[in-house]
């Protein structure tokens, strides 16, 4: 299993969740995070600190977000770790709101 960053994350990337991460299975690019499947322990740590609730259970996700558990896969496997909080990126209030959060 694994956990997994959903499409909340978009045009938010507040990077509450990389801090709390103990085996730094988080990835950037400039959109959003991916978590390495093979990497992440199923601790939860993560999942409570995403101000959008972008992160699930791979079990968990919705169904019309289930493509982001192969996404998470692929781009993980070739974008950098991530593991300092950085700013959240300009349109993330506004995302935010949006999402009613
Ligand atoms: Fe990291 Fe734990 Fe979240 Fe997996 S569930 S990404 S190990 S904080
Ligand atoms: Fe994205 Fe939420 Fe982390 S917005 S960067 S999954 S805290």
């Amino acid at each position: 299993m694994t956990y997994v960053v959903t499409g909340n994350c978009q045009l938010c990337r507040f990077t509450d969740c990389v801090v709390v991460c103990p085996v730094d299975c988080f990835h950037a690019d400039d959109e959003m995070l991916y978590i390495d499947p093979d990497a992440c322990i199923d601790c939860d740590a993560c999942a409570p600190e995403c101000p959008v609730e972008a992160i699930y259970p791979e079990e968990d996700v919705p169904e019309d977000q289930k493509q982001w558990v192969q996404i998470n896969a692929d781009r993980a496997s070739r974008l950098p770790v991530i593991t300092d909080k950085q700013d959240q990126l300009p349109s993330a209030e506004e995302r935010k709101k949006s999402l009613g959060f």
